[in-house]
């Protein structure tokens, strides 16, 4: 229901534990998980990154890993985007982020299609 602007701290969606991220290369929804070991990591809005309390492992808005023992960028979901009447408009199945499009009303996260994050190794 709610977008955030671009790179503005990423929206929260606990039932379906995803982040919709916003950044200049478009949103996207990351899943909550941490890509080390599996635990669920918050953002931090000081430090303007997602930061895992577990073993440290840190991630940029984007979810492009940046340090800690995490092996890859965090995953993300497939997505679409839909308009007011409920027609696709624009959609991502391949983990990348898309530029939101005018008239977007809300958007549909499949949590049941996971793409794993780029490794790093
Ligand atoms: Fe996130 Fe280990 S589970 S750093």
């Amino acid at each position: 229901d709610e977008f955030p602007q671009p790179n503005a701290a990423p929206v929260s969606n606990n039932p379906g534990k995803f982040w919709l991220v916003n950044t200049d290369a478009g949103i996207n929804a990351l899943y909550k998980v941490c890509t080390h070991l599996g635990c669920i990591f918050p953002w931090s809005e000081a430090a303007r990154i997602f930061a895992c309390p577990c073993h440290g492992s840190q991630f940029k808005l984007d979810g492009t890993y940046i340090a800690g023992p995490a092996p890859r960028d965090l995953d993300r979901f497939e997505f679409r985007v839909l308009d007011a009447n409920g027609n696709v408009i624009a959609a991502s199945t391949d983990g990348q982020p898309i530029p939101m499009p005018s008239g977007a009303e809300s958007v549909v996260v499949n949590t049941g299609r996971k793409i794993l994050g780029k490794s790093h190794f």
